[in-house]
């Protein structure tokens, strides 16, 4: 078990790159199973949820070549022998039920236990089945695993009650195989559902409509393996952002694209950011929390505000003068990171779905405990605008989402170190 040990630093300052998106790394990787034929893919951060997405492959009988220091992966899906996975690959993460569509579409038939993730929220896949069933699936709930069969699928017109974005990319890929048309309707519209439609095109799906709510897939008789880079990771990049905002200084964001972050940018000029956008990346310029202005922040389907980063801006946010109102509509328990702020001095309250925040003058380092991915950025963030030292443990959680952040993070000029529980107990005897 690793802990960060963070100083309070001064302003950050560098240039960084932005790894590739845990979010589109990971259905793309499940969208290799659609295919007999080999895929390369660049960009593939060596992030726990990664390496368990590649576990869960190799499970099904899959040969996955890693590549950390390319960050590139080659699988190799020839010597699929079973259409299940262990219990404990598929509750390890969210992203475990996204493999569902793909084993369904070309093997007939998928079976898998509820999948795990941040405990954020109940979660449920209830939109995932109801595109299944409409692909012309039979759903059975037994024993705590869900098994989906067919014979072959059929395309069908689907409505999603919710833009879920889990949702949308399982039914788009089991929709590629299937025998005529799919139209996703209320589809969700994140940079990562493009990003896998494009994948799925270059194995020669034919997917159109992708980044845009209504989403039509004709289905295809066979898919090749593909040669693919993933798009960058925009919550890293808008984790950065807000740590530069909180605490001042001036940034460079390699290889970001702005317009995946539109609504983050939008916000943070609102507060006296500085922000500009080239080619290669993203300027960041900001005075620090003493300079910029509260605002109101509402969580939303893309291209609203990313309920991803509403936990590093709660967070920048304590330290600003005034009153600030973030709102999570997106998952019901995503605020578990403030009681931890409040240890070191934020005055945040909950009211309902949203957090109510008075900026104080300072927060001051404590001890505090990482409850999942985002929260423990949002601490991280915290401990670097604050006096004195913090300990963050349970950063496992972190390593979920972020590459290598504290070598990020020390290369802008924060002081914080990762340190083994254990080596730390040996000091102490
Ligand atoms: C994806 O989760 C991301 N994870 C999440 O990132 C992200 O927060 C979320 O999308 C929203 O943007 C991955 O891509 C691996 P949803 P997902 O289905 O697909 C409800 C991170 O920190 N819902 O869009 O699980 C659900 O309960 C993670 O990187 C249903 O009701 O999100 C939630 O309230 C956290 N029924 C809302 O929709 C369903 O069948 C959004 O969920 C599916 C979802």
């Amino acid at each position: 078990m690793d802990k960060f040990i963070i100083k309070g630093s001064s302003v950050l300052s560098g240039s960084v790159r932005i790894s590739g998106a845990k979010n589109a790394a990971l259905p793309i990787m499940a969208a290799c199973l659609l295919t007999d034929e080999e895929s390369i893919l660049h960009g593939i951060p060596p992030l726990s949820d990664c390496l368990a997405m590649k576990s869960i492959l190799e499970s099904f009988g899959a040969m996955v070549i890693w590549n950390p220091l390319k960050q590139s992966l080659i699988i190799r899906p020839q010597g699929i022998k079973t259409c299940e996975i262990p219990y404990e690959l598929a509750t390890a993460i969210r992203a475990s039920f996204l493999v569902m569509g793909p084993v369904l579409a070309r093997f007939g038939q998928a079976t898998l236990d509820m999948p795990g993730g941040c405990n954020i929220g109940l979660r449920p896949i209830d939109l995932h089945l109801k595109g299944f069933a409409a692909l012309g699936a039979k759903i059975d709930i037994e024993h705590g695993k869900t098994l989906a069969s067919a014979k072959y699928l059929i395309g069908d017109k689907i409505y999603l009650d919710f833009p879920s974005v889990g949702a949308t990319e399982n039914i788009m890929m089991a929709a590629t195989l299937a025998d005529g048309l799919t139209t996703i309707e209320n589809a969700a519209t994140e940079p990562e559902i493009v990003d896998l439609a494009n994948f799925l095109n270059t194995m020669g799906a034919n997917v159109k409509g992708a980044g845009t709510n209504t989403i039509k897939i004709t289905g295809v008789k066979h898919l090749h393996g593909a040669n693919y880079t993933i798009i960058p990771d925009r919550i890293e990049a808008g984790t950065l952002m807000a740590a530069t905002a909180a605490r001042g200084g001036e940034i460079f964001l390699e290889d970001i694209a702005g317009d995946h972050l539109k609504p983050v940018i939008a916000k943070l000029r609102e507060m006296g950011v500085d922000i500009s956008e080239s080619a290669n990346g993203l300027r960041v310029k900001s005075p620090g929390f003493m300079y910029l202005d509260a605002t109101e922040i509402k969580t939303m389907p893309h291209p609203g505000f990313p309920t991803d980063l509403q936990a590093p801006f709660t967070s920048a946010l304590a330290l600003v003068k005034g009153n600030s109102i973030v709102t999570e509509t997106i998952f019901e328990n995503r605020f578990m990171h403030v009681p931890e702020l409040v240890k070191m001095g934020a005055n945040i309250k909950i009211a309902s779905r949203s957090a109510l925040i008075e900026g104080v003058e300072c927060l001051s380092g404590a001890r505090v405990m990482a409850t999942d991915l985002r929260a423990g950025a949002a601490l991280v963030i915290a401990a670097a605008c604050a006096d004195g030292t913090s300990e963050i443990e349970n950063i496992y959680h972190i390593d979920r989402g972020y590459y290598k952040l504290e070598n990020k993070l020390l290369n802008l000029g924060v002081k914080i170190e990762r340190v083994s529980i254990d080596a730390s107990i040996e000091k102490v005897v």
